[in-house]
């Protein structure tokens, strides 16, 4: 299970301060979310601010690409330090080549779907992606209510995954409090974004912790691992 603190809810002015923080509460990934003020009505920050803190963290760096063009962005965003970059499935003919740019940067390819779109739409792809995340708020801003709805997607995401046997990890973005993560985690979700909830903890370490328990019992993975304990003995 991986927790992924969203810098989007850090404290802007102290960005370097902030990644030391998310760096020590043994999160492994630090998910960053660029907006550009298009493809969604709000502007985070670009290249330069991740250039900035790469060197501050060993955490693995998500990038999430809420952006019309962000063919123009892969690569200054590949040389800033990014592990993995996302794309969202609504910018449809554009996406192939975008996962295919991103594969041969050498990154980790992750795939985005909003509430209003059919997880359908992201089929096609699952055997190019390294990650499925599923967005459970309209994108743009932190802080919003979760959306409940997006949880069937989850399960379907999940099933897909046993059905054809793919290793694509799925995520959850938005919204997710200790309570909607475990809600996730029972759907099959085992990368959990959270901004307001993790950064907003003085002791973001003991909050890191505490939803790591919390998602890892409620995994059906570890269900499943329990009850064939249970048969073997
Ligand atoms: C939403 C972003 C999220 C955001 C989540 O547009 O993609 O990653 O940071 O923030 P919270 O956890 O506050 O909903
Ligand atoms: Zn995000």
């Amino acid at each position: 299970m991986i927790i992924a603190p969203s810098l989007l809810a850090a404290d802007y002015g102290r960005f370097a301060k902030e990644t030391g923080r998310a760096d020590r509460s043994g999160a492994e990934w630090l998910h960053l979310d660029i907006m550009d003020g298009h493809f969604v009505p709000n502007i985070s920050f670009g290249p330069a601010v991740v250039k900035s803190i790469r060197p501050l963290s060993r955490m693995f760096f998500d990038v999430h690409l809420m952006c019309s063009k962000p063919e123009i962005l892969l690569e200054p965003f590949a040389r800033a330090g990014a592990d993995q970059i996302t794309v969202h499935v609504e910018l449809g003919d554009a996406v192939t080549p975008l996962l295919w740019k991103i594969r041969s940067l050498g990154k980790q390819v992750g795939l985005c779907v909003n509430p209003p779109t059919a997880i359908g739409l992201a089929q096609p792809y699952l055997d190019q992606i390294d990650h499925l995340l599923i967005m459970t708020v309209n994108p743009g801003f932190g802080g919003q209510e979760f959306i409940h709805e997006a949880v069937p997607k989850i399960q379907q995401a999940a099933a897909w995954r046993r059905e054809r046997n793919l290793p694509y990890r799925i995520g959850v973005d938005g919204g997710i409090n200790f309570k909607t993560a475990v809600e996730c985690a029972r759907a099959g979700a085992d990368v959990f974004v959270s901004g307001t909830t993790l950064f907003g903890q003085r002791n973001l370490k003991a909050a890191v912790e505490k939803m790591r328990k919390l998602v890892t019992a409620a995994h059906p993975r570890n269900h499943m691992a329990t009850a064939m304990a249970k048969v073997s003995t």
